[in-house]
């Protein structure tokens, strides 16, 4: 390590400190239920992002961040996003797939929210450093999953990548709960999540902000809240990182088109993959 290396992480250790005392007592906080997880977890990714451009893995630009990225895009397109279609991000994050959808659909056609002020705001420089202002699109900060700020308004493409995996149950339950008042009877909600026989929250030392569910917790929700859900067969071109999984909701008064956006694959039984160790 150099010297000037070794004075950086010196420098940055009092703040860091401070932040995670912050997040462990936000933490106990949620666990005396005085407060909601997402504000945990929010100043956990705010902590997160404010590392730095080196040492961040939220900053834009690193090689993981791109790859992942155009994955997402990549997925999109194969299940029949158009430029003319709408699209919400729901926890956007710094846009890593955000960055390609917004230089993919029409102007305006973008729409990217998040709990964390710190992933809106590198995500905000992002716009202006890629001179795509012109695309015009909406990145809102967020308090909850209740939607109020669409008021009626619906999206064609609704898209959480890699957010349910970093979700306790109540919070997932919430976005089922409103998610229907942004979704019209065409609207299409692809969210990833990563696969387990029983539900399980990563264990380790320190706070782990990791879940895994078995498909069958999403489909309750699905039939509690009125949608149809299907997981979908990685497409060969698409190689899921971190066996992470993609399952389809649409609502269920939609009758099921063969050439409708999603490849409708019946949900295979859970148990008996691998991935679910
Ligand atoms: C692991 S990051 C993924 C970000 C982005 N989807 C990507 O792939 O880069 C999860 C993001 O979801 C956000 N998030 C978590 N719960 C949320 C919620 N209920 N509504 C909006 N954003 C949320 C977090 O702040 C974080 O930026």
């Amino acid at each position: 390590m150099t010297f000037s290396k070794q004075m950086l992480e010196i420098a940055h250790l009092p703040s860091r400190i401070v932040k995670s005392v912050k997040i462990n007592y936000l933490y106990r906080l949620y666990l005396k239920k005085r407060i909601r997880y997402i504000e945990v977890y929010r100043e956990r990714m705010n902590k997160q992002i404010k590392l730095g451009p080196t040492e961040s893995r939220w900053r834009p630009k690193t090689s993981r961040w791109k790859r992942i990225g155009h994955l997402q895009f990549q997925f999109l397109v194969q299940q029949r996003l158009k430029p003319e279609h709408s699209l919400l991000d729901i926890g956007c994050g710094t846009l890593r797939g955000g960055i390609h959808f917004i230089k993919y659909l029409n102007p305006g056609n973008y729409t990217g929210i998040d709990i964390s002020p710190e992933a809106i705001k590198i995500a905000q420089q992002l716009i202006i450093k890629e001179d795509l202002g012109d695309r015009k699109p909406r990145l809102l900060i967020t308090a909850d999953s209740q939607f109020k700020e669409f008021s009626g308004e619906t999206f064609d493409f609704l898209f959480a990548y890699s957010v349910f995996c970093h979700l306790p149950p109540e919070e997932i339950e919430e976005i089922f709960q409103n998610i229907g008042k942004i979704m019209g009877s065409e609207s299409t909600f692809f969210f990833t999540f990563k696969p387990a026989k029983k539900f399980k929250m990563d264990k380790g030392k320190g706070i782990k902000f990791n879940f895994r569910y078995p498909l069958s917790y999403f489909e309750e929700l699905a039939m509690k809240y009125g949608f149809n859900i299907r997981l979908l067969e990685p497409p060969s071109a698409y190689n899921y990182p971190e066996k992470k999984r993609v399952a389809k909701i649409t609502k269920n008064n939609q009758i099921t088109d063969p050439n409708s956006r999603g490849n409708d694959i019946p949900a295979p039984k859970l148990h008996s993959e691998r991935e679910q160790k």
